[in-house]
């Protein structure tokens, strides 16, 4: 049989010392070729690794070893041959087949391959279009091998935990109606029904809710999701979510499941036990502390409530902020008090594209504060200063004096920005949180109104439930209400989310169960009974026939990988990913389709005006 025809006998690189002497197949591409005077050297790769295959003249009859002089790179070749060590001094300690080689008796080229638009091994310097225009080939590349063997085992290790704790796994439906997660639909024109369009789910998340009322009680799925937003590099229009549901249980159960599971999928992928249970930080506490929901707990500078400690300041832009019942906060980095003017400058313009007005600082030196507003504070305030913030000479306070949303922006971006210009983030370590207790709704900047923070299924904490009614009895009379004040923004939900090194790794919630509650929380965010109905009209009928108990959470699988892996996007992790612009170079979508379709679907295409 010719070695084309001939079976593999065993993988690259799975070739070891053992073999010396056996005569084997191997099958895969050339990944380099090297030509030393009269012999040529060539790695042949497969996923498992490289093996070096060695052609000599005088063991290959004379045109067989010219063919083998024309093989060039990504050819793919059969090879039979005789495994021997390497001669002395050649041994390649940093390859796992580094000891030996193959000497070929009889190879075939089963395929040629046109030169490559980049080298796979120089792929760094090159356009992420051309490697996601060629992605078949970036994704021979071992990098990505070794994520997507990942990615597999990641799956699998899911799949046996749920299974053994006594999950069902489900598949919902794609094609189906507008579910609520707060971006834009992608939408499907239905051929059947003119002028009617399916919605692809941005979540399972109402179906996963039904199957509770139906009884499964423990119900996951590892599902793709779609969302029309912006995109950025932890965002795909197109990803995945470990999908939980479990009925009668509380938010410590759901974390107690979860934090097994990504116990698993860490020991697993990575061999990293990791130490449970998780750590838990309230909302309002991580806001405050780290000026953001998911805060990187891998460090800890951390930010000081100041509002109160600037009551008739005399610093006339503290004052102004106080004013309007803005806030005052500080973070002090240890040991900042040797930034230059230059790096203050930096920091101030930085926590300006988080719209802070200015960036105060004091650097606390030996025997003074030095800072631009140092002369509006006393002996005693200055005093006071360095115990609130327990800053230490030689540290820096940075404060801003902004509205909430400003301060907490800024200041939980420059903590980020500091630890990593400080060094003060260790390499490959994780940090696990859940943020507890988040607000039920949340202020639209864009659209002047109250919304839901999750979505509008999210159970209220049973004690805040009061102030939905006392919004909804008179909706009026807090239009101008500033937020502190606005009873919607006080209302608890039995929400979380997990955060993993500043990362938001997944997100869930006990869900409402009862019609009347669900109602309520309509009606407080301006959804109205009738378009309650026709939005959610089967959810609402669920719900009225003894609907038990139940919450969920979902997980990105793509974030998660994307942080064992250590990549910076998620889409290293994504077989074939979108674009920042949200379409696929390789396949060209989105892409325009023809009139005849159109008609079929009952649709005409509107060329928007050139901007
Ligand atoms: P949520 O909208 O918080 O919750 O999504 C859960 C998790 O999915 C990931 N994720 C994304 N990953 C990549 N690209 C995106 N565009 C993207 N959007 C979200 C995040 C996020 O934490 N149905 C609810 C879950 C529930 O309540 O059970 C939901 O989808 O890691
Ligand atoms: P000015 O009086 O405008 O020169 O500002 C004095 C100092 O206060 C500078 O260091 C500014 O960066 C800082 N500053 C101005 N506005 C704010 C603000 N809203 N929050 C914090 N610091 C500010």
């Amino acid at each position: 049989m010719s070695v084309g025809e001939s079976k593999r006998s065993c993988m690259c690189g799975e070739v070891r010392s053992s073999n010396v002497g056996e005569t084997i197949v191997l099958k895969g591409w050339v990944h380099r070729r090297r030509d030393h005077g009269g012999v040529i050297f060539v790695d042949l790769r497969d996923r498992t690794g490289l093996c070096q295959v060695v052609f000599e003249p005088d063991t290959l009859p004379a045109g067989v070893f010219e063919e083998a002089g024309r093989l060039r790179d990504e050819f793919v070749l059969a090879v039979r041959g005789r495994v021997r060590p390497r001669p002395e001094g050649t041994v390649n300690p940093n390859l796992a087949t580094g000891e030996i080689e193959v000497l070929v008796q009889e190879f075939e080229t089963l395929n040629t391959s046109r030169p490559l638009p980049f080298k796979l091994d120089e792929y760094t310097t090159v356009n992420e279009d051309v490697r996601l225009r060629y992605r078949f080939l970036d994704l021979r590349r071992p990098e990505m091998q070794r994520n997507f063997f990942m990615r597999h085992r990641m799956y699998q290790v899911v799949r046996n935990f749920f299974s053994s704790e006594g999950f069902l796994e489900f598949t919902t439906p794609v094609l189906t109606k507008s579910t609520p997660e707060g971006a834009r639909d992608f939408l499907v024109p239905s051929r059947l029904n003119p002028g009617a369009f399916f919605a692809l789910p941005q979540s399972p998340q109402l179906f996963k809710q039904l199957l509770m009322v139906a009884g499964y009680d423990k119900y996951f799925q590892i599902a793709t999701c779609f969302r029309d937003e912006d995109l950025r590099a932890n965002r795909q229009p197109e990803f995945t979510q470990i999908d939980v549901e479990m009925s009668f249980v509380t938010p410590e159960d759901i974390y107690d499941v979860m934090e097994r599971m990504v116990a698993a999928i860490w020991r697993e992928c990575r061999g990293i036990e990791v130490p449970l249970p998780f750590r838990r930080v309230p909302y309002h506490e991580a806001m405050l502390k780290y000026g953001t929901d998911k805060p990187d707990l891998r460090y800890d500078l951390e930010i000081t409530e100041m509002t109160d400690f600037f009551e008739g300041t005399a610093i006339k832009v503290f004052a102004q902020v106080l004013e309007k019942r803005g806030r005052i906060r500080a973070l002090r980095v240890p040991g900042g008090a040797d930034f230059s003017r230059k790096q203050l400058d930096d920091y101030t313009a930085f926590a300006g594209t988080y719209g802070a007005k200015g960036l105060a600082w004091f650097k606390v030196l030996e025997t003074e504060l030095q800072s631009p507003l140092a002369k509006f504070l006393d002996a005693a305030q200055t005093a006071a200063l360095k115990q609130r913030t327990g800053a230490q000479t030689g540290d820096i306070i940075f404060m801003v004096a902004d509205r909430e949303k400003v301060v907490c922006d800024a200041l939980g971006a420059l903590r980020q920005k500091v630890a990593a210009d400080t060094g003060r983030i260790p390499a490959d370590s994780y940090s696990f949180a859940w943020i507890t207790d988040f607000p039920l709704f949340e202020y639209s900047e864009r659209e002047k109104v109250y919304t839901p923070s999750h979505h509008p299924f999210t159970s209220p904490a049973a004690a805040d439930i009061h102030l939905l009614d006392e919004y909804n009895a008179d909706p009026a009379k807090w239009k101008d209400a500033h937020p502190d004040d606005h009873p919607l923004k006080r209302v608890r939900a039995l929400a979380y989310d997990l955060s993993i090194n500043g990362e938001e790794a997944g997100g869930g919630s006990i869900r409402i169960h009862r019609q009347d509650v669900q109602d309520r929380v309509f009606r407080a965010i301006g959804i109205g009974p009738e378009q309650a109905r026709a939005k959610f009209g089967f959810l609402l009928d669920a719900l009225s026939y003894g609907a038990p108990p139940h919450g969920g959470i979902a997980f990105g699988v793509d974030r998660m990988l994307m942080l064992l892996l250590g990549e910076s996007s998620i889409r290293e992790v994504i077989p074939f990913p979108k674009t920042q612009s949200g379409s696929d170079l390789m396949v060209d979508a989105p892409s325009p389709v023809d009139d005849a379709q159109l008609a079929e679907l009952h649709i005409r295409v509107v060329t928007p005006p050139k901007p």
